[in-house]
């Protein structure tokens, strides 16, 4: 049995910036189901991944496989009602679109492929991966696996700004490897709303065992996207906070989704579905409010096997797997499966952008009277990073445990 290695790889590094909204992308209900899978599986810890990427990874395994392994894989990521093929034209569509690379924002996706020497290709498939990932093709040798891992490894990190590092390792590749699929997903982007480092400070934040940490906390006052909703409960702890954030451009944006102090984030989070992203994102308001929220960190290496099979996809992780259309020979592609589906993610929120504040709206600190709706993070929240076009949910995760980066210079007691 043959081996194959699925790798998507994604990176994400938010440096201060601004709000944004939300719409309707097929592969949204897909994600959301994602993320519960990866909150039963994940107790109290931060979570963090880019629906993005599984997506493509997953696009690229589909373009490969037959059978059952090709239904399941449209059923389940939401492609059933879709004619044969049009996904892969849809994800290259969303691939372009997001795409950019501006002075306000950067958003690279890049795949590639890593075959085995020697092992004959379906033509097709790699022209149809070209086609719709430009992906790039590489022959290597994996039973050489600590060469390959390392080249793989400087692949993902010259591809996202060298933030994820050791993505895989010498025990991942054997002599029985075939293909490996690497994606990488990286974006930066600088507020449109900046947080003034000297409005930051040390702060308490309440995890939901009860215990405190010692966090930074940012503060502005600002224009943001805002609006306060109900779980269906009648209590007043049923109500929460939507706060949507755009970054600089406006066409990407990160929502928070805060509940009441004393709520638990985990009461909140079995009521989110993909409708109800949309409802946020449609009926937010422009308005001014005064946001405290942490700097954080967040970062996490994924493998996707477990999640994947609960949600449906379960035949191309096993000797079933029909991968014909990879490989030249239908003989050898029978013997294809998928072995590791691994992705690494990683995301960093703090008060300024990479391109610096200029020309972005500051808005002074007053301490008067709370005259605006006051978005408290110091307890644990959901957050997506989106895009406000396509809808594209980039990253999806949650903040249980912020973990401060360096203490920024300057001194706390000012006012
Ligand atoms: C992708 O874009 C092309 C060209 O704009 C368009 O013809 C096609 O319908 C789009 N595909 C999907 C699935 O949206
Ligand atoms: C990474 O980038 C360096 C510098 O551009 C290049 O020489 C090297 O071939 C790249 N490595 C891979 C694996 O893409």
């Amino acid at each position: 049995m043959f081996v194959l290695g699925l790798l998507p790889l994604l990176l994400l590094r938010v440096c201060c910036s601004r709000a944004a909204d939300i719409s309707g992308d097929v592969t949204t209900e897909f994600s959301v189901r994602l993320y519960h899978q990866l909150q039963a599986a994940g107790g109290e810890d931060n979570i963090i991944f880019s629906p993005l990427s599984v997506s493509l990874a997953l696009g690229m395994v589909e373009l490969g496989a037959r059978g059952s392994s090709l239904q399941e894989i449209r059923e389940a990521v939401g492609y059933s009602h879709f004619r044969q093929d049009e996904e892969f034209s849809l994800l290259r569509n969303l691939t372009q679109t997001l795409s950019v690379d501006e002075a306000q924002y950067v958003v690279r996706l890049a795949n590639s492929l890593f075959l085995q020497n020697g092992v004959h290709f379906n033509k097709d498939f790699l022209r149809l991966m070209k086609k719709y990932f430009k992906a790039e093709v590489e022959t290597v040798d994996f039973s050489e696996s600590a060469a390959v891992a390392e080249h793989i490894n400087t692949w993902v990190e010259n591809h996202t700004d060298s933030k994820i590092h050791s993505l895989v390792s010498a025990d991942d590749f054997s002599s029985v490897t075939r293909i490996a699929l690497v994606n990488a997903v990286y974006f930066r982007g600088s507020w449109k709303n900046q947080f003034r480092p000297e409005n930051t400070r040390t702060f308490s934040f309440s995890k939901d065992d009860g215990s405190e940490v010692q966090t930074l906390m940012m503060y502005q006052q600002g224009e943001f996207y805002y609006g306060e909703f109900s779980d269906g409960t009648s209590e007043a702890g049923g109500v929460y906070q939507v706060l949507e954030m755009p970054y600089e451009g406006e066409e990407m944006s990160m929502m928070i989704v805060l509940p009441r102090q004393e709520v638990p984030l985990a009461t909140l989070e079995p009521i989110i579905k993909a409708p109800l992203l949309e409802d946020w994102a449609n009926n937010v308001k422009r308005q001014k409010v005064e946001v405290y929220l942490p700097r954080f960190k967040v970062e996490q290496k994924i493998d996707l096997r477990e999640s994947l099979k609960e949600l449906g996809i379960k035949n191309i992780f096993t000797k079933d797997a029909d991968l014909s259309a990879m490989t030249a020979e239908m003989s050898e592609g029978k013997d294809l499966f998928i072995g590791r589906a691994v992705q690494k993610a990683y995301l960093e929120v703090t008060e300024e952008g990479a391109e610096g504040a200029a020309g972005s709206g500051m808005i002074a600190l007053t301490r008067t009277l709370v005259l605006y709706p006051q978005v408290m993070a110091d307890h644990p929240f959901f957050f997506i990073i989106r895009n406000r076009k396509t809808g594209s949910i980039l990253f999806m995760g949650r903040v249980m445990n912020p973990e401060v980066i360096e203490p920024i210079d300057h001194d706390f007691d000012s006012v």
